[in-house]
């Protein structure tokens, strides 16, 4: 029993840190480049349609409001702990500290499970915009390689989905540097499309069009914000990279905190535009943000925008890849997976063959499995890290009085117990479907952990 709820010593992960591996590249303005580079994607893009359309109507700007606050209790957690413990592996690592190897490991599990999936959905959200680009030029794809199966357009696999993914991760496995100043310069152009779509499409709001407002009652809302939530998946990426910052202490709290707000203040004004530009009824395609300003005349800025999503979604994927391949090399480190996934390649100072794994499961989920199946699991799977995080918090200032944190969550264990009950909420407005799937994927990293992790994990030496 105490060998599974063994913790890793706070001074111990603190020296491994110290050891400087990972190159510490980044700064404040990095990070949240990162952050938001990692948030604003298909969610903002392709799912805001679909929610707006089936579930929410144009109340899904109080949708964003929820599914917001529930991501900003959880972040002021996030921001604790990555102030406090500036190391590798996010809300891993916390937890090993914490609760202890069994949930640090499962939880673990669970972010693979999220960052892996998320990859592939939101590459399948690239290939839906690339694809309705390319129509304006008159290109159109094969059906049989335009769509994973079983969504009735006839596809066999979704080849620009996989063949954008691949390319991603041949960008990360060459060094942090490199894909930093890609990443910035895309996040730059994402930003200038979202407020060149503000600047416009306001002109055109009918209010009207905002009448009725609540078309499908509470419950629609609430299903609503378990759904945009994808949107706001990636900002608790940044907490993966504190140990490539220049001093995380101070700039891990203000580099979440501050890409969090950025993106809320986004998605209300941009949803709140579309769905007073056009009637919520007509929103479920794949492109909804084209599609408003294509129904007011102004076809050019359509086409602008639509390159900006093309190349604004591309950081989605650039960002999770990182996340999800820094996480698993935490994990390795500790012994609870495969050695071979910490090797660190000498010359571009990165996890390549980690990466290179990263980049051909995603890629494969991608070419076979649709958006929404794919949103809905890498929801559940956050919502379960929120969870989990907002209890290791509670956990963290009874255990550890006297860490210091540059940043402290107020009103704790409140605002913590809040957060973990809101996410559950959330997560109890998911199908059935999604609850089992999660199950399944928690059953065999049970089984993983017994047979493999607790023998090889470090904390036996
Ligand atoms: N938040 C990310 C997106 O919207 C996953 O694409």
């Amino acid at each position: 029993m105490n060998q599974l709820f063994r913790k890793k010593s706070l001074n111990l992960m603190l020296a491994q840190s110290e050891k400087k591996e990972l190159a510490r590249a980044m700064s404040l303005m990095d990070l949240i480049f990162l952050g938001v580079g990692c948030v604003i994607g298909t969610g903002i893009f392709v799912v805001t349609g679909v929610v707006a359309a089936e579930s929410s109507g144009p109340a899904i700007m109080l949708s964003f409001v929820i599914a917001g606050i529930a991501c900003a209790l959880a972040a002021f957690c996030y921001a604790e702990f990555s102030s406090a413990v500036p190391v590798s592996g996010s809300v891993y690592t916390f937890t090993y500290a914490t609760l202890g190897e069994l949930f640090a490991f499962l939880i673990g599990w669970d972010l693979m499970l999220e960052y892996v999936l998320a990859i592939s959905a939101v590459a399948t959200g690239w290939s839906a915009y690339f694809q309705s680009l390319l129509t304006g030029f008159h290109i159109q794809f094969p059906a049989s390689i335009s769509s994973a199966p079983g969504v009735g357009k006839g596809g066999v696999i979704d080849l620009p989905a996989v063949l954008i993914i691949l390319s991603i991760t041949a960008l990360v496995s060459k060094g942090v540097k490199e894909s930093i100043k890609f990443n910035n310069m895309m996040v730059f152009v994402k930003l200038a499309v979202i407020l060149l779509f503000i600047i416009v499409g306001i002109w055109y709001v009918k209010p009207d069009n905002w009448v009725p407002f609540v078309p499908f009652g509470f419950n629609g809302i609430i299903t609503g914000a378990a759904t945009v939530f994808f949107a706001y998946i990636g900002f608790d990426v940044i907490a993966t990279a504190s140990e490539e910052v220049k001093n995380p202490k101070k700039t891990m709290p203000i580099g979440i905190i501050a890409s969090l707000l950025i993106c809320t203040i986004l998605y209300m004004t941009v949803s709140g535009v579309l769905t007073g530009m056009i009637s919520y009824t007509k929103l479920n395609v794949g492109a909804p943000v084209a599609l408003a300003l294509e129904s007011v005349g102004q076809n050019s800025i359509a086409g602008i925008i639509s390159v900006g999503a093309v190349f604004g979604i591309t950081t989605v994927i650039l960002a999770l890849i990182y996340a999800q391949v820094r996480l698993s090399y935490a994990m390795s480190r500790d012994g609870l997976l495969p050695r071979k996934f910490s090797k660190v390649n000498a010359k571009t100072q990165t996890p390549f063959a980690n990466t290179w794994l990263t980049g051909f499961v995603a890629a494969g989920i991608a070419g076979f499995i649709d958006l929404t199946t794919l949103a809905h699991l890498v929801n559940m799977g956050t919502l379960a890290a929120f969870t989990l995080i907002s209890v290791a918090i509670i956990v963290l200032r009874k255990k550890f009085p006297e860490l210091k944190a540059s940043f402290r969550v107020p009103f704790v264990p409140v605002l913590p117990a809040i957060s973990a009950l809101l996410c559950l909420y959330l997560a109890s407005s998911l199908p059935l479907i999604t609850w089992v799937s999660f199950v399944i994927w928690i059953g065999i990293g049970t089984i993983i952990y017994f047979m493999y992790s607790r023998k090889h994990s470090n904390l036996n030496q």
